[in-house]
């Protein structure tokens, strides 16, 4: 057999593999266009398996349930807290709520101005749409308003209090952060939303816009310098 390939062999060749490629294309069904059907996959995987819908009917259980209850004792990891201080705001005997933020809990974070600034976070996304974004309890979801300079028209939703109100303002920060895992007459429970140690957070976040109203209103509109 000679080394050297003639040219009409070498056409040939060109050919046989053109002719190869396009019949090879055309059965996969590479056509060149875009196609509905699922994807021609050799190996399924675990494409399809045997399972439950959430909230069907099993044939399986005897309640006929697919979705089943935890084991007893069960406990999602982020929130499992040991220190009970710090899991319920109660003083150690029960007896009363913790005056202040638990230490452990500001160490944890890392200092106070990182729980400063994670509070102010987490206050924005869950309380804010109630209770505003100063705590003066006239949230989007109570005033219908265009601007925040608007007047407040209600939208029938339950009048929250200011966090400015004197009681709140001494509350014990362990009551507040129960308010906030348990919610409180027409407020939500935020506990099974929000960990402890944001929860705590935004108690330290409330309390820091507690004290700069405080400050705001305890300047009389005079001291601004007269021209
Ligand atoms: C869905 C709206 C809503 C959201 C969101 C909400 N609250 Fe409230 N909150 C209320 C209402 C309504 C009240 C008034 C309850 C009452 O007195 O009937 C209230 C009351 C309170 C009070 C006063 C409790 C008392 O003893 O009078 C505190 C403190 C408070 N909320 C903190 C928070 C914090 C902190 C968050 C964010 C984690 C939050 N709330 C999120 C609706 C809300």
């Amino acid at each position: 057999m000679s080394l050297v390939a003639r040219p009409s062999e070498y056409v040939a060749a060109v050919l046989r593999l053109a002719i190869a490629v396009t019949v090879v294309a055309g059965l996969t069904g590479c056509r060149g266009q875009t196609s509905e059907d699922p994807p021609l996959l050799l190996e399924r995987n675990m494409y399809d398996q045997e399972r439950d819908n959430p909230e069907s009917y099993s044939e399986f259980f005897g309640d006929h349930r697919t979705m089943r209850t935890p084991v007893a004792g069960t406990i999602a990891r982020d929130h499992y807290e040991d220190d009970p201080e710090v899991a319920t705001g109660l003083l150690p005997d029960q007896s009363g709520y913790v005056m202040t933020v638990p230490q452990a809990v500001v160490n944890h974070a890392g200092g106070l101005a990182k729980v400063l600034a994670r509070g102010q976070e987490r206050f924005g996304i869950y309380c804010t749409p109630c209770h505003g974004q100063t705590g003066d309890g006239k949230g989007m979801v109570v005033c219908k308003r265009d601007k925040p300079t608007d007047p407040c028209e209600s939208r029938g939703f339950a009048p929250l209090p200011s966090y400015e109100d004197d009681r709140l303002r001494h509350m014990p920060d362990g009551q507040l952060f129960a308010t906030i895992t348990h919610g409180v007459r027409t407020m939500p429970a935020y506990g099974p939303q929000i960990p402890a140690g944001d929860r705590w957070a935004i108690v330290t976040y409330v309390r820091a816009l507690q004290m700069s109203q405080m400050a705001a209103n305890a300047q009389p509109a005079q001291s601004e310098p007269k021209k």
